[in-house]
């Protein structure tokens, strides 16, 4: 019994730390990246303004934390951050958005 307790005590510690790293939804953040009209200054597959870089393979040098961050508050992490802070996303637009953004993982071009 004392063991049983042991292992849904931990299983319950592994679900919540996993939950905010799989909060979002991407499709819906894909939704939310159009609406937000992040496309006026970055690519996606080619698609998009330059000002701002390409995203394509934001998901393999940024983790959630991070993307959460810089897009509420871009000077927060970068004080010479040239990008539009969004502060007035509500968290599940933020969760879904970074959701997507973790997806893109193309190899950098070079
Ligand atoms: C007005 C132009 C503009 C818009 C609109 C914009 N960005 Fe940016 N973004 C930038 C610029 C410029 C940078 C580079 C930051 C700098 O100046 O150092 C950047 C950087 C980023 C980065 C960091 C990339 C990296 O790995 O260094 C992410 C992620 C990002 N933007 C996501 C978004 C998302 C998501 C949206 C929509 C909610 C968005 N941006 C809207 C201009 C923009």
């Amino acid at each position: 019994m004392k063991r049983l307790m042991c292992a849904s005590a931990v299983l319950a510690m592994l679900a919540v730390s996993a939950a905010p790293l799989f909060a979002g939804d991407a499709a819906a953040g894909k939704e939310v990246y159009k609406a937000q009209k992040c496309s006026m200054c970055h690519q996606i597959g080619g698609e998009g303004g330059k000002m701002g870089g390409a995203l394509d393979s934001v998901g393999t040098k940024r983790d959630a934390e991070w993307l959460k961050k810089y897009i509420k508050d871009p000077k927060s992490v970068e004080a010479a951050s040239k990008m539009k802070a969004y502060p007035g996303l509500s968290d599940k637009e933020l969760d879904d958005l970074v959701a997507h953004l973790l997806t893109l993982k193309a190899e950098p071009k070079k």
